[in-house]
């Protein structure tokens, strides 16, 4: 719901549980007033302190410039006096900056538009509501149309700008942010998700002094380094309580977010593209989109704030056929032969695959042009025959004949020196003139800001999935983008490279999902590089990180889950030791954390023991049946073994609580300690219910929780052993919780599937 106090002059944007206000001054500038919990007055403008009198008493009243570094503008400019981060920022023919954004008009409709050529939140049953607010600069023309949604059914308002030039000259935009808020409150602290290959998304949270707290990315991707999200969270904050002001931004490529604590201890917030490296030409009479960021309030702490993402992202975000479908468990080739396979090796793996429950062989990198390394043929999609006889075609035949899918991996944006197509167009890579591009992994980015190079891309991708029955493909990416320069665009057009890459990209996966409209796609970036909303928007689901050893992957998928839903994040059982870490984790316990997510194998399932092949059609049952609590279940994260170095602990819910599923694991095993007590979450507390322990081995559950265990294990549970299914109060689950039992050795996992009796 969105309303206009015209009395006030005020803008209060409403979801189920929270209200976003801002008005206008007498001289038309818009100012940010509140967000938080839902209040029902609009009449809120004393809060914007109009006739505070600056602290000097030299002068009367608050003059311009000083006024501008003291509002709190709904979407500051720069030059003319607000010295703190501002959102826009231009540069006339003149070479002249300042930007003074007024109040114009505004439209309120019911549901929500496209941004032009980017992704973004939607909502099929238009039950949403859109402030779009333009704002406009007397001097230059230029038209600043800020747009709102406030969701019907979710804590979210998503914010996006596009600027239009109504002037009658160009104009060069140096910046333009898509999102700025206020918070007046002591003692916040910035949580990020900061991160490295391998390493993603590792939570991390500073306290916010005077200054600013940044991440970002220039790398041309939204990148491991750091996420494309921010939030500021009261000191005490913690999963159950607390204030959350959250922001994602729904784009993959450069970013910025910014905390800022003013002299006046007021915090600004500020998220969107990277002003570094970008500059776009605006010519009369064009219009630029800024992609859109997520905002989300949560007073109940963090879970609160990990719901109401996942619940946006599953139902406003994610598309497609499978969206709401169950994911087929996959094998992957890569960890297990890396380039060196065939198709007999492939369908060896394919039929004892078959046999125990898995339903889709991917082959991954190497299987095209002269491919045995990283160093030669991307870019040459032609199948290697003396690999793959009979190309896709032969391979899905015998996968299909099997009872599986076939997928791919693609790596389209890329391309090897050694390669016909780089031999063909050395100037279709990103280059800068006179300079030699550097190379990583062997390999150029491709100029894809040239329409005719991802006219040549998409060809390319077409026909290899025609030439099969391909129903999944890995789309990769493996670098940072670097001489970020393009041949064919002029002098003062380089600085839309980047930006015009990201487009470029986002429109050949839309032709991608668009032209094979069942197609599974993937999408990858040397492990998690590319885990953001832009990529979900395409893809229901994302190659999480290339680290799959299960307990580095605890914290990895503790700090993705904190944003996206278990449905779109790519986990793998693979083989020990881990090919990464050394480590040696019980086959059970790559299957339980593998099992949070989209879950699959990447091994070489003829080389396991006969103890560990036996334990997958219990693993795949598990996931299959499990899978529709998995991907639409409520997350509730118990405990984090990044925190307390022992354990890890969190369950997904049915909405109507009915059912549940738990994920534990003994990280480091302790002597002469008790068992544990866990405090479950999100039941109801009223209802009754029995809890069972998931025996992913052998596909069955145990009568109860600790029935699995020793009986000395299962009294300290307080579960009972042989007495019968215990009942128990979802009161006492939550409140007072239920005893994990000790078990021996360190990595050891246990499933517990709660069922409302
Ligand atoms: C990236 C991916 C891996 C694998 C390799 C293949 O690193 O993240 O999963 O596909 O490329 O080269």
């Amino acid at each position: 719901m969105i309303h206009y106090d015209e009395a006030h002059h005020i803008f209060k944007l409403d979801t189920p549980n929270t209200s976003y206000v801002f008005g206008l001054t007498d001289e038309s500038y818009p100012g940010q007033i509140y967000y938080g919990r839902k209040i029902e007055d609009t009449d809120l403008g004393y809060l914007l302190r109009e006739d505070e009198r600056p602290q000097p008493p030299s002068v009367l009243r608050r003059e311009k410039a000083g006024y501008f570094d003291f509002y709190p503008m709904e979407y500051p400019t720069g030059g003319i006096g607000d010295a703190r981060e501002s959102c826009i920022g231009i540069r006339t023919m003149d070479g002249q900056e300042g930007l003074e954004l007024r109040y114009g008009s505004h439209q309120i409709y019911a549901g929500k538009k496209p941004l032009e050529g980017l992704p973004a939140t939607w909502d099929e049953n238009q039950s949403c509501s859109t402030l779009e607010m333009v704002l406009e600069d007397e001097v230059t023309g230029l038209r600043v149309i800020l747009s709102y949604t406030a969701f019907e059914d979710v804590d979210v308002i998503t914010r996006s700008v596009r600027v239009e030039n109504a002037g009658d000259r160009s104009i060069y935009l140096t910046k333009v942010l898509s999102a700025c808020l206020h918070v007046e409150q002591e003692h916040l602290e910035v949580l990020t998700l900061p991160g490295s290959w391998s390493r993603e998304r590792q939570i991390q949270r500073q306290k916010l002094g005077y200054g600013s707290i940044v991440t970002e990315s220039i790398r041309g991707i939204s990148s491991h380094q750091d996420h494309p999200f921010m939030a500021l969270v009261t000191e005490n904050c913690t999963q159950t309580t607390g204030d959350v002001y959250a922001m994602n931004f729904v784009y993959s490529g450069n970013f910025l977010a910014k905390a800022m604590r003013d002299q006046f201890d007021q915090i600004r917030m500020v998220m969107g593209i990277h002003p570094d490296r970008f500059c776009w030409k605006l010519e009369p009479g064009e219009t630029f989109w800024a992609p859109e960021v997520v905002m989300v309030y949560s007073d109940e702490g963090l879970g609160k704030m990990t719901r109401t993402f996942h619940s946006l992202y599953r139902r406003h975000l994610i598309r497609g056929y499978w969206k709401d479908r169950r994911r087929p468990v996959l094998i992957n080739n890569w960890e297990a032969t890396y380039f060196d396979f065939d198709t007999e090796k492939l369908l060896a793996i394919a039929r004892e695959a078959a046999e125990r429950g898995i339903e889709m062989l991917v082959v991954d990198d190497g299987w095209f042009g002269h491919r045995s390394n990283d160093d030669s043929s991307l870019g040459d999609w032609q199948v290697n025959e003396s690999k793959l006889p009979g190309g896709f075609a032969y391979l899905a035949q015998e996968v299909n004949k099997l009872g599986m899918k076939l997928g791919i991996w693609l790596e389209p944006e890329m391309v090897s020196e050694d390669s016909d197509l780089y031999r063909a167009h050395p100037d279709w890579v990103l280059r800068m003139n006179g300079r030699e591009p550097g190379q990583a992994r062997a390999q150029y980015v491709l100029d894809l800001s040239r329409p005719e190079v991802a006219e040549y891309v998409y060809g390319m991708i077409r026909d290899v999935l025609s030439s099969a029955n391909i129903e999944y493909v890995k789309w990769d990416m493996n670098r940072l983008l670097s001489d970020v320069g393009s041949l064919t665009l002029p002098s003062d057009r380089q600085g839309e490279i980047l930006h015009r890459y990201m487009l470029a990209v986002y429109g050949l996966q839309e032709r991608l999902t668009k032209d094979f409209p069942q197609l599974l796609l993937e999408n990858c970036c040397s492990g998690g590089g590319r885990f953001d909303p832009g990529m979900l928007y395409y893809s229901p689901q994302i190659w999480c990180s290339d680290d799959t050893d299960a307990i580095e992957r605890l914290s990895i998928q503790e700090g993705t889950q904190l944003l996206y839903p278990l449905s779109c994040i790519g986990a793998h059982v693979s083989i020990c030791p881990n090919h990464g870490t050394g480590r040696v984790t019980p086959f059970e316990t790559r299957g339980a954390v593998a099992l949070s997510g989209t879950f699959g194998y990447e091994l070489d399932i003829t080389r396991l023991s006969d103890e560990e092949k036996n334990q997958i059609p219990g693993q795949t049952a598990a996931y299959k049946k499990y899978s529709h609590l998995i991907r639409n279940g409520e997350y509730y994260r118990i405990a984090s073994w990044r925190e307390n170095h022992l354990y890890d602990c969190f369950m997904v819910v049915s909405e109507d609580r009915t059912e549940a599923l738990c994920t534990y694991v003994q990280v480091l095993s302790q002597i002469n300690y008790k068992s544990r007590r866990i405090r479950l979450q999100g039941l109801d507390p009223d209802a009754f219910y029995s809890v069972t322990g998931v025996t992913l081995a052998e596909t069955s559950e145990t009568e109860d929780a600790a029935a699995a265990e020793s009986s000395e294990n299962a009294a300290a549970a307080g579960c009972g052993n042989n007495a019968g299914p215990k009942r128990y109060q979802g009161a006492a689950l939550m409140y007072a919780g239920i005893l994990m039992p000790r078990v021996m050795g360190d990595f050891q996992a246990r499933l517990l599937h709660i069922m409302k009796i």
